[in-house]
Order: structure tokens, then C-alpha cells, then sequence
């Protein structure tokens, strides 16, 4: 399994959200670690809720940034937000309640859902709200 990379092509230029996308890519490790040690379905099911769960923070702080800018690609952008929090809650409930559940098909999709949307949606906002002094 591969480990999430984190380097500075992935920043998006807002002090505040690249933090919060380090304690999301940190936490998406952590589960990895688990994993590889072979933890227990209860140890994994906790740091996955906590993965669940700050995703919806974070996406809650970059949704008021972006309204309160009036950053054009909110509305896309809450799109793409609320389907990656179905996906999330969708997998911590099939973790729970499926026998052989497959961790390292959800890794990869973390991995993959992650990195995707920080690339991709995140990084449009950073010029927008830099140019509107929020950095
Ligand atoms: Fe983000
Ligand atoms: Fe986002």
C-alpha cells in the first residue's frame, strides 16, 4: 500500500485549509498504519469515523470561506463535497457491518478521493481568496 504523498504541489495557498488538509492526510495514514499492523475492526471503525468526521469540518470551513468570498465554484464545489462525505459515511457503515471488509480498496479510494479533489477543486479557490487578502 502506498502511503499518501504530501508535498507542496498539493498546497492551496490558504494557511488555515492547507492545515486542515495535513491533519486529513495525517489521519488517512494513521488508518493505512492500522491496516498494515493488523489492527481490529473497532480500532479501524474509530480512526475511520475520525477521518468521516473532519472531513465534514473541513468542508464546512472551506464552503464559508468560499460563500464569503462569493467564490464563483461553490456551487460545483459543495456538489463534489457532499458526494465525497457519501462515500465516506457509506464506507464507515459498510466497515461496521460487513464481514471481509476490503481496507485496501477503501485506501485506495481515500487516497485517490483525496488527492483528487485537493488537486483538482481545492486549488482553484487559493487565487481567488488570495487576491481577496485571505491566504
Ligand atoms: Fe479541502
Ligand atoms: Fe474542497
Amino acid at each position: 500500500m502506498t502511503r499518501l504523498i504530501w508535498n507542496h504541489a498539493c498546497t492551496v495557498g490558504v494557511k488555515a485549509m492547507d492545515d486542515q488538509h495535513g491533519i486529513l492526510v495525517d489521519a488517512v495514514n494513521e488508518l493505512r498504519l492500522a491496516v498494515v499492523r493488523g489492527s481490529g475492526r473497532e480500532s479501524l471503525r474509530v480512526l475511520l469515523d475520525r477521518i468521516v468526521e473532519f472531513s465534514a469540518l473541513h468542508f464546512v470551513s472551506e464552503e464559508r470561506l468560499m460563500e464569503q468570498s462569493a467564490f464563483p465554484g461553490l456551487g460545483e464545489h459543495h456538489a463534489e463535497h457532499k458526494r465525497l462525505l457519501a462515500q465516506l459515511r457509506k464506507a464507515a457503515r459498510s466497515l461496521e457491518c460487513e464481514d471481509g471488509f476490503a481496507m485496501g480498496a477503501l485506501l485506495a479510494s481515500l487516497r485517490e478521493g483525496f488527492t483528487t479533489h485537493i488537486g483538482a477543486l481545492d486549488r482553484q479557490y487559493g487565487p481567488w481568496l488570495n487576491e481577496r487578502g485571505i491566504r
